[in-house]
């Protein structure tokens, strides 16, 4: 497995504690992410993004989470057999993180250059595969784990804080 990882200069040890934090959420929300299915891919973005908007999260901060969180789930959909999306929501922050089953992403660096994408004609179909979803994950997040390799499943995940 090869593991990717976007997070400020001096701020590894703190933020990679965050994203192996064991103390228990405010609130979890989990959603499955069908291969493919695209009329319902989004919906645990979109139910991520109504509770966030009651808890009375910032619109700018809930458009950041929006989008990336968007841009994750339908990567799973449309590059995975399936998996499924689990958001995390503490005081100061959401970690959302996104499993697949595979088949993986064979480098991970390369996946990440903007305008590279895989995606085949059914994909592209549905209007995605411009090859812009990771790097806007990675402009939208506070800090970016991808953890993955050819024939492997994929884990994406991201914090986003509130303030
Ligand atoms: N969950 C995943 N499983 C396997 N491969 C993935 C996964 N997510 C991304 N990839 C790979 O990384 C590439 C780049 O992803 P990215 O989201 O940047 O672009 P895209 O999905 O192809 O197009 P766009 O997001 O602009 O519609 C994909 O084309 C695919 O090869
Ligand atoms: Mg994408």
């Amino acid at each position: 497995m090869a593991d990717y990882w976007n997070i400020a200069p001096g701020m590894e040890t703190v933020l990679k504690e965050l994203f192996s934090r064991d103390i228990e959420a405010e609130v979890t929300l989990e959603f499955n992410i069908p291969e493919k299915d695209f009329n319902n891919a989004g919906k645990g973005s979109s139910e991520t993004k109504n509770v966030l908007k009651r808890l009375g999260v910032d619109s700018e901060i809930l458009r950041r989470i929006a989008v990336a969180a968007y841009e994750a789930e339908i990567n799973v959909a449309a590059h995975s057999i399936g998996g499924k999306m689990t958001s995390l929501i503490y005081d100061d922050m959401i970690h959302i993180k996104f499993e697949d089953s595979g088949p993986g992403i064979a480098d991970i660096n390369q996946a990440m250059v903007p305008g590279f994408s895989t995606a085949d004609d059914l994909v592209r179909e549905f209007g995605f595969g411009a090859g812009l979803g990771l790097p806007n994950i990675q402009k939208n997040s506070d800090a970016l784990h991808i953890s993955s390799a050819k024939g492997e499943p994929t884990l994406v995940e991201f914090l986003i804080f509130f303030g």
